[in-house]
């Protein structure tokens, strides 16, 4: 069977500028910046996009162009061993992919709120109490019953992430970027455009730039840093191989690969901008210190924001404006996670994408339903922690020395130079072989550490090591039994 072809490089780089860009720009980013010391977190921020964001995404891309293949495919093309780690990042794609779409669905209901500022005057107790209908006891293992009004929206989200799967690479998924990327950053720059006026905002900005040096030695800075590097450019959990395995023969790799993480990176400066310029503008009207005004965590998107919102000149415009965003952002990338899991199912069982699509949102839908318990937030918040500071980051420490030893750094670089416009140079392989892996390697250990001594979040031991720990042991052993099931080759 012909592989299916992006119709064009404007509808490739949008895809994956769609993939890249999402939650994890909007609502992320700016709590990561917040938390890891304003200012002071671009410096590793950027040190992360240059050398091991810009670098993994030339490779994935090249490999992607190379092998032409989903994750599972490409690694077994690279060593038939290492096709567990495929399967292992469809898995961490799969796992995104159920619990993003919850945050996607509290976004959709509150485009609807935001019209009337339905949450009230305390944004918080409506979040955490009248919206979740979170559970008193703190254990993301007792999940209560199925909340309808946050599974409806997620259903509504699983809708246009299976319409744009079962269209295919080129009718649905470039045809869903070509749309959305656009809306997204006019509504975007509209937003900044009006944000950045209000009194106050340069407090904010001021907060947001203004580096603190001192936190630069706190290694959680770093690693902070290089976790949201790796969520936010979609690499190491499958997408980006799946979606450069539908490049043309005719394709530039670095030029595409550099801005796609240019146009992420930037965007989430903006979303910073924005999000930084409210929290100005409400500390100035409450007449209080920024670092008061503020919820980290999830609840900068669904608690200070609505709280701001409330505070803002013509809210019903502004606020259904901003979750929208959020809801545009989040579905481009939901498409491309989902894309991850369908694509490998394809390629492995020789599925039809129609049947592949329906099989993996079906059940992507009934396991997201977890998300939509009064558990639901406990549970997403720390399959998340385990899946992005554990699992994404082993992901990637492993793809790189299997890249840059086993298959040579050398080897990608020289066939990206091939077809690219831009000409790539040994800092490539330097930054593949040695200065990425080291640097995950010390913050992977540091984590894994700290987790096993300190646990997280104040959870369980017994929800730890069976929502956490047990979970990542489930995809290994899932991979590893994949892995050793002779692939069906055509
Ligand atoms: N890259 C996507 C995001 O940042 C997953 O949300």
């Amino acid at each position: 069977m012909k592989r299916e072809q992006w119709g064009s490089r404007a509808g490739f780089v949008l895809a994956a500028v769609g993939s890249a860009i999402g939650l994890g720009n909007i609502w992320r980013f700016p709590y990561m910046a917040y938390e890891n010391g304003g200012g002071a977190f671009f410096i590793p921020y950027l040190f992360a996009m240059l050398t091991a964001g810009i670098p993994f995404m030339i490779m994935e891309f090249t490999m992607g162009h190379k092998f032409r293949g989903s994750a599972p495919r490409t690694l077994a093309k690279i060593n038939s061993k290492f096709e567990w780690l495929g399967w292992f990042q469809v898995m961490i794609a799969a796992v995104i992919g159920v619990y993003y779409i919850a945050i996607i669905g509290w976004a959709i209901s509150y485009v609807g709120l935001a019209f009337t500022q339905g949450w009230g005057n305390d944004p918080n107790a409506y979040f955490f109490g009248e919206y979740l209908q979170l559970g008193g006891d703190n254990s993301p293992s007792q999940l209560g019953s199925i909340q309808w009004h946050i599974a409806i929206p997620m259903i509504v989200g699983w809708l246009v992430t299976y319409a744009a799967l079962f269209g295919g690479v080129k009718g649905g998924i470039e045809r869903a970027g070509k749309i959305m990327m656009p809306v997204l950053f006019i509504m975007v720059i509209a937003l900044i455009g009006r944000m950045i006026f209000l009194p106050g905002a340069v407090d904010g900005l001021n907060y947001m730039f203004q580096p603190d040096f001192s936190r630069l030695t706190d290694p959680s800075v770093w690693s902070a840093a290089y976790g949201q590097m790796f969520f936010t450019l979609s690499v190491g959990f499958a997408i980006m191989l799946a979606y450069s395995s539908y490049l043309p023969e005719k394709s530039d790799i670095s030029n595409n690969a550099v801005m796609t993480v240019l146009i992420n990176c930037g965007f989430s400066i903006l979303a910073g901008v924005l999000i930084f310029s409210v929290l100005g503008y409400m500390a100035q009207e409450q007449g209080k210190p920024l670092t008061e005004v503020v919820s980290a965590g999830v609840g900068l998107a669904f608690v200070t924001i609505p709280a701001a919102i409330n505070l803002l000149p013509a809210p019903y415009i502004l606020g259904p404006l901003f979750f929208l965003a959020l809801v545009v952002a989040g579905f481009s990338s939901h498409i491309s996670i989902m894309e991850a899991v369908t694509s490998a199912f394809i390629d492995k069982l020789k599925w039809s994408r129609r049947k592949a699509a329906s099989i993996v949102c079906g059940i992507g839908l009934l396991v997201s339903l977890a998300f939509a318990t009064n558990g639901g937030l406990l549970l997403l918040d720390l399959v998340d922690y385990f899946i992005n500071n554990i699992a994404l980051l082993a992901s990637c420490f492993i793809e790189l020395l299997l890249v840059g030893w086993l298959l040579k750094a050398a080897d990608i670089r020289k066939h990206a130079n091939a077809v690219s416009e831009l000409t790539i140079g040994v800092w490539f392989d330097l930054c593949i072989r040695f200065l990425s892996p080291i640097m995950i390697a010390i913050i992977l250990a540091n984590k894994v550490i700290a987790t096993l001594t300190d646990g997280y979040g104040g959870y369980d031991m017994s929800d730890l090591l069976t929502l956490g720990w047990g979970l990542l042991a489930l995809m290994l052993v899932i991979s590893i039994a994949v892995n050793l099931k002779k692939s069906k080759e055509a």
